[in-house]
């Protein structure tokens, strides 16, 4: 059995493979709720035989979306349309499913990708401000976001709270928290973005301060059988940033809480960042924390060859990868790994005669009848 089928344990949580799908934001929502596009999105990648899905970033406060069409569970009404949606993969889909739950931070209120990802005023009808650690632009000239006080982080401390309450109600196998990318968590790490001098900012203790306690708010309010666990960027990449010693004594401080996995990825601060990107390029980074902390560890960042997984998990660099990009060119990509390392796949009954001639034990379980 190839080590990226090897089944894997997040907790209480089973994963029949290695391959998790990475969260991917889909500017599709309506007011935060999950449209037919998310129905769409989300089945056909549910069948897709990975071990796990992972629902993106969902913002836990309106002023917390990166966009207006981001997907939100800060209302009755987005709980509702999740579960329609969820409703109807998992009819069809035994995948388990998680969510990434999130704030932007300072990075809302944004244009879509495909409508140039710009700043959207907060005079714009469709604009808001955006709140964040300190008072600093993500980009010079851009307009700065408000800082936070007391009151706004308990507000958004209970946002990610009564999210994780919805969460539960829906039955998600799982919960990321997001502290990637440069929104509000990952925010409040970084030195770049928090220039605090309260209790939430400074050494790095107090950098960790609303990150932990947001997990621990998030841990405590969601049911004890299911994971809960943390994406990090690993290194802001630039000088003076946050970085990978930081990010050991960060994760080390989850496992501490209980946190379930850390999902390791990198930059996203500042504009200023220098990234070395090839393939596996973030994969450094999940080894050492696996290395040093021991917690079952996500690798991504162009992970986009069988060979390439297989040797990762198989060299024990990380426990699990990540495709993101891989999974929408190609979003059969666990069925052709599993057909080109020699195992064995999941796969709709309605699609078993697809199997190839070559690969003749390809689908697990798989047989077909005919008068
Ligand atoms: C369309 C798209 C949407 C994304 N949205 C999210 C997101 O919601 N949350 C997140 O943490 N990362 C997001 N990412 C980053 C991916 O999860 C992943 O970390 C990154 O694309 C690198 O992996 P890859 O090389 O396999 O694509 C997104 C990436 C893409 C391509």
């Amino acid at each position: 059995m190839p080590a990226l089928f090897e089944p894997l344990k997040i907790d209480d949580l089973q994963l029949e493979n290695r391959i998790v799908i990475a969260p991917m934001c889909q500017y599709s929502a309506t007011d935060g709720n999950a449209t037919d596009w998310h129905a769409i999105h989300l089945g056909h990648l549910a069948l897709s035989g990975a071990g796990l899905l992972i629902i993106e970033a969902t913002a836990v406060t309106p002023d917390g979306r990166i966009t207006p069409a981001d997907l939100g569970l800060y209302s009755d009404a987005n709980e509702a349309a999740l579960a329609r949606v969820l409703g109807a993969v998992r009819a069809n889909a035994a995948m388990p499913i998680a969510m990434q739950l999130g704030h932007a931070g300072r990075k809302a209120s944004s244009r879509a990708p495909w409508d140039g990802g710009q700043q959207i005023p907060s005079a714009d009808p469709q604009g808001w401000t955006a709140v964040a650690p300190s008072p600093l632009a993500h980009i010079p000239g851009e307009e700065p976001p408000a800082a936070l006080d007391a009151a706004g982080l308990a507000r958004i401390r209970d946002g990610f709270v009564q999210a994780a309450r919805r969460a539960a109600r829906l039955g998600l196998d799982g919960l990321e928290i997001h502290a990637a990318h440069g929104y509000l968590l990952h925010q409040f790490l970084s030195p770049l973005s928090n220039q605090r001098d309260d209790a939430y900012g400074g050494s790095l203790d107090k950098r960790m301060r609303f990150p932990l306690e947001v997990f621990d708010a998030v841990r405590t309010e969601f049911p004890a059988d299911r994971p809960v666990w943390v994406r990090l960027s690993a290194s802001d990449w630039v000088d003076g940033g946050w970085d990978l010693d930081s990010s050991v004594a960060f994760t080390r401080a989850l496992k501490a809480r209980g946190c379930a996995a850390i999902h390791v990825s990198s930059g996203g601060v500042s504009p200023l960042q220098k990234i070395a990107l090839g393939a596996g390029y973030q994969v450094p980074f999940a080894a050492r924390i696996k290395a040093e902390v021991g917690l079952p560890t996500i690798a991504v960042g162009l992970i986009t060859e069988p060979e390439q997984a297989e040797t990762i998990i198989a060299t024990g660099e990380a426990d699990a990868v990540a495709l993101a990009r891989a999974m929408l060119y190609d979003p059969r990509w666990p069925w052709h790994a599993a057909a080109k390392l020699g195992a064995q796949v999941r796969a709709p009954k309605q699609y078993w005669r697809s199997q190839p001639r070559e690969y003749k034990d390809l689908f697990e379980g798989a047989s077909v009848g005919q008068r």
